[in-house]
């Protein structure tokens, strides 16, 4: 018999969800530095391109894998396909152990900076104050030198609150999280664009950086223009968290009556529009600074932890008023931002546990949160910035994608496109055409497959950042081949019989009638 699986209170409660596990930390401070290096208005071209030949095609997919199936990502492949398994649980444990554990660490960063940014701890020179006086950077991915407590402090404080929203039930603790979280970050971020972009020379900054197209740079016919196309294939893929089966688990607490189409539609066009607009406080707060200290605007930019712990502070110093409230307004909205996408990384994970092992959520997320404490201990030591860019460079540029084409062969081609087409129009009233059979067949899986060769042609070509190969090896490689191993353990033990035959729950066969 089919046991009873808790499903999301309201739509809007799943959907809010979904968002806040797509809208991070990549929105703020990836997006904006990624179409100021890749031609500005122009980089939302591929980036659109990317959007509707992966982003929404595989949305669809992974939502309606987890909805059809009514499970956790291992449980909706192996239901497909026994011998897919071990690559259902790939997912969840690679974004358990290879974002997860370094996500909440960057989160306890932003916890220590929420908290300077009420004094400006942080001095007049922020680069010096975060490399060494902060992070006292060790100079090396394989001299770890001792923890730094204030990080680990924050971090273990990450922990506790994924472990206090996940413990309960997803309608009572991810969804009443999340329906406080979301309106909370867009009214945050609705501020901050709006206080940026009343900063003196905000507004030419944005036209000249932000808005203005360089075309050349996203020609086809360079090597630089394809490199670009296949940059924005892959920050689609991280920014919707795709790839890493949250959303098959997402998915899996939604009735039987439910739209597929247009929530994945709102999804993806919603946190894309997040990310667009956060790009004007991002361009505005950093013009005002370049032109209060009259350098210019391509020296003053950065992407990644440097904007948001070097070059922030650094503009919080200059303005002219309110610098407290602004940094702790800045930092908070990370914070939002991060922990409602941190959530999502460990319920794929504990929704899979619970299944398989049959315990108790409770006793997963406990579990979970707990080992999440321990793994999370490496990156907050003086290393700990150098192997964070290490896995998420091989998480993000590999993990995911190929997780990508593996959702794409297991639901186009075994279990067949248009069965799964045909379930999403049964159960929602947006009808999804047979176009997207194409696309998940054949279009979506080869562009990235297109881009999986780019990022491999890339790393021969030499170290990534220059980092000594023996550390790519042991952490990226550790990382991909570590979650493979833990994945084909994972799929030994066996299900209980009626895991694998029940497929809806008499909850989702009540709405059904
Ligand atoms: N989508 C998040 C971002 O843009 C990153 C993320 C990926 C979070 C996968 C959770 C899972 O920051």
């Amino acid at each position: 018999m089919a046991e009873k699986r808790g499903l999301w209170g309201s739509k809007i409660g799943f959907l809010l969800a979904a968002i806040g596990s797509a809208v991070g930390l990549g929105n703020i401070w990836r997006f904006g530095y990624m179409a100021y290096e890749n031609g500005g208005g122009a980089f939302l071209v591929p980036y659109a391109v990317a959007l509707l030949l992966a982003g929404i095609p595989l949305m669809i997919l992974e939502y309606a894998l987890g909805h059809r199936e009514a499970s956790s990502p291992p449980l909706a492949f192996a239901r497909v396909n026994r011998l897919w398994e071990p690559l259902g649980w790939w997912m969840p444990t690679i974004a358990f152990f290879g974002i997860n554990l370094f996500y909440a660490v960057v989160i306890g960063w932003c916890m220590n900076y929420f908290v300077l940014s009420l004094t400006l701890g942080w001095g007049t020179d922020t680069g010096a104050f975060f490399m060494q006086s902060f992070l006292q950077g060790s100079g090396s991915p394989l001299e770890l030198g001792g923890i730094r407590w204030p990080i680990l402090i924050a971090t273990v404080l990450t922990w506790g609150i994924n472990w206090f929203i996940c413990y309960r039930e997803v309608s009572h603790g991810i969804e009443k999280a999340s329906m406080v979280f979301m309106p909370l970050l867009v009214v945050l971020t609705l501020i901050l664009v709006a206080w940026s972009l009343r900063l003196e020379g905000a507004w030419p900054a944005i036209r000249e950086n932000y808005l203005s197209c360089d075309w050349k740079k996203i020609s086809l016919y360079t090597d630089a223009g394809r490199k670009v196309w296949v940059a924005a294939f892959g920050q689609i893929f991280f920014t919707l968290s795709l790839g890493f089966g949250i959303m098959i688990t997402y998915a899996s607490y939604l009735p039987r009556k439910t739209d597929i189409v247009g929530n994945a539609l709102l999804t993806c066009v919603l946190n894309c529009l997040y990310s667009f607009v956060t790009g004007f406080a991002v361009f505005g707060t950093i013009g005002f600074m370049a032109q209060a200290k009259g350098v210019p605007f391509s020296e003053a930019i950065a992407g990644g932890p440097g904007l948001a712990f070097v070059v922030y502070p650094e503009a919080i110093n200059q303005l002219p008023a309110g610098n407290r409230m602004f940094g702790a307004l800045f930092f908070l909205v990370l914070i939002v931002a991060g922990i409602s996408s941190a959530i999502s990384l460990t319920e794929a994970f504990a929704c899979s546990i619970v299944d398989k092992f049959n315990i108790s959520r409770q006793k997963a997320v406990t579990l979970i949160c707990g080992i999440g404490v321990f793994g999370s201990i490496i990156f907050t030591t003086r290393a700990g910035l150098y192997i964070l860019d290490i896995v998420d460079h091989f998480i993000n540029n590999y993990a995911l994608v190929l997780g990508g084409v593996l959702e794409c062969v297991l639901v186009g081609w075994l279990l067949k496109a248009q069965v799964m087409r045909k379930h999403v129009n049964t159960c929602g009233t947006i009808r999804l055409l047979p176009l997207w059979d194409v696309l998940v067949r054949v279009v979506t899986p080869l562009m990235l497959l297109v881009v999986l060769g780019s990022a491999l042609y890339q790393e021969f070509q030499g170290a990534y950042e220059g980092y000594p190969v023996v550390a790519l090896l042991i952490f990226g490689g550790g990382v991909l081949l570590g979650g493979r191993l833990l994945s084909f353990v994972l799929s030994h033990f066996e299900w209980r019989k009626e895991k694998l035959r029940s497929h809806h729950t008499p909850d989702q066969e009540k709405l059904l009638t």
